[in-house]
């Protein structure tokens, strides 16, 4: 037994003996890596919890504001199961924007990919994406915006708010998504707001957009399994739609329908399943943020009247001078004229910020600025971060249309559209599709509601961020008509 005992002492020792150059050898090979400063927290989890936990929309949250102060701006920490490096740094944001597919991929959890699709534009890399990318580009393109949108932007905020009625309570945010969701299957899939079809389509997707939102446990009963179940039935509704193109075209009557649906299905080499997620996720993508920006304008305007002012003035010469040339709609020229309600726009997207983070992997080891980012890792660009922080701009709490005046100099160091400091759309090869549309959304919608209502909040609400941006309470506003004017 003692004799069994020396004789595996002896291998060990061998053994350490053995691998003790090999490990020197290796160490030598490996230098050591000089990650950003920070913490991993538990196994797995590691400080998601942390991350993940509510904040108020204009303010970064406590995690953000105690990991800056600590660490400087660009961390290493575990989120979402992986390690992570996270930046609030414009500079390292845009380096990973202008890498996409280079250095860095796009990756989001997998509770994403399974309820959006992993067709999904949010998850899809390489050729795949850039075909579905010209695809959504070519669905917005300016030409586009400027004849069959821009009249159905008007058309569809007009209907929403011509429902509204005086004194009473109701949720902004729910009328808002009532314009955005409108206008989204019009142009989609043409289908008209007052459709059965798309009212189910509205119930199914208010289900499926919880789960979005929900944590991805899939258990009977759970957010997310009624989710993935709503998910189930859009997708039969959108494969009916699909169907009854495919018939119409086979027999040579396409129909009138000049929507994206039938665009896909005459101009790409998409599988059905790749056209349903590609859908899906336009739904998604189109109808969320723009909705939230127009409410989170709703929720800051009353608290500057003077802003309250310039748009009233803004709106009432552009309608007048409509009168006086006997037009009716809205021309392009018209929405160029809006400068001071896109000042507004751009305000209340950095100060509300609609899309918080973005989720990127390493696909190679870079080194950026004496930093180590190791391939495989996680990589957040926090967009807010840097909207919210006083060192880019001035007062950052405060809602200031006017920072943007001579293209927001006093917002950051250029204009809006070049600026490293404003990213509220991401940037580089997944830069927002919807940019142009959202922001003419948005513009529209107030033209009519400044024109035509004077609103207060009925109740204090907050947008929060859950992480994706939600007033609790629907933000309750009343109206009054106008009568100024
Ligand atoms: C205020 C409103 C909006 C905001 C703040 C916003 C923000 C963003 C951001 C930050 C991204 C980049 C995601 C990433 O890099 O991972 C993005 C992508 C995208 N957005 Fe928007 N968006 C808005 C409205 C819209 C609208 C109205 C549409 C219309 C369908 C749209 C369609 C898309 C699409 C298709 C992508 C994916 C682009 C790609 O991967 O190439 N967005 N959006």
């Amino acid at each position: 037994m003692l004799m069994f005992d020396s004789h595996i002492n002896l291998c060990i020792l061998s053994l350490v003996v053995l691998a003790l150059p090999l490990v020197f050898l290796y160490r030598r090979k490996q230098p050591k890596l000089n990650l950003p400063p920070g913490q991993t927290g538990w196994p797995l989890v590691g400080e998601t919890i942390g991350f993940l936990k509510p904040y108020p929309a204009t303010t970064i949250g406590k995690f953000m504001e105690q990991h800056i102060a600590r660490y400087g701006k660009v961390f290493k920490s575990t989120l979402f199961g992986e390690p992570a490096i996270v930046s609030a740094d414009p500079e390292l944001n845009k380096f990973i924007f202008n890498n996409e597919g280079k250095l860095f991929e796009c990756s989001y959890p997998k509770s994403i990919g399974g309820i959006l699709g992993k067709w999904s534009m949010l998850v899809v890399v390489g050729d795949m994406h850039r075909d579905m990318r010209a695809i959504a580009l070519n669905f917005m393109s300016s030409a586009m915006l400027r004849t069959s949108m821009l009249k159905d932007v008007e058309t569809h905020a007009l209907l929403v708010l011509n429902s509204w009625k005086q004194n009473f309570k109701f949720s902004a945010q729910e009328e808002a998504k009532k314009f955005t969701f409108n206008l989204m299957v019009k142009n989609i899939l043409s289908l008209e707001p007052d459709n059965p079809e798309a009212e189910a389509l509205k119930k199914a997707y208010a289900t499926f957009m919880k789960g979005v939102v929900s944590a991805p446990l899939n258990f009977p009963g759970t957010s997310y399994r009624k989710a993935l179940q709503s998910r189930f039935t859009i997708l039969k509704f959108i494969e009916k739609k699909m169907e009854e193109r495919n018939q119409n075209m086979k027999e040579g009557s396409e129909g009138l329908d000049n929507d994206l649906l039938n665009w896909v299905l005459r101009n790409s080499n998409l599988t059905a399943e790749q056209i349903l997620d590609l859908i899906l996720s336009l739904l998604f993508a189109g109808h969320e943020t723009s909705s939230v920006a127009i409410s989170l304008a709703l929720h800051f305007l009353p608290g500057c009247p003077r802003a309250v002012q310039q748009l009233r003035e803004e709106h009432g010469e552009i309608a007048r001078a409509k009168r006086e040339a006997g037009e009716v709609e809205l021309t392009w020229d018209d929405y160029r004229r809006m400068e001071f309600t896109h000042w507004v726009v751009n305000e209340t997207l950095r100060l509300g910020n609609v899309v918080r983070f973005l989720h990127r992997k390493a696909i190679k080891d870079i080194r950026y600025k004496g930093y180590d980012i190791p391939r495989g890792w996680k990589v957040l660009p926090v967009l807010a971060a840097v909207h919210l922080d006083p060192s880019h701009f001035d007062h950052p709490q405060l809602f200031d249309p006017w920072r943007w005046q001579n293209n927001g100099s006093r917002g950051g160091s250029a204009g809006a559209s070049n600026n490293v400091n404003f990213m509220p759309f991401g940037g580089g090869g997944r830069y927002c599709a919807g940019s142009e549309l959202a922001k003419l959304e948005i513009a529209i919608f107030i033209h009519h509601l400044i024109l035509n209502y004077q609103w207060d909040l009925a109740e204090e609400d907050q947008a929060f961020v859950y992480p994706f941006v939600d007033f609790p309470k629907g933000l309750p506003i009343r109206v009054q008509r106008n009568v100024y004017l």
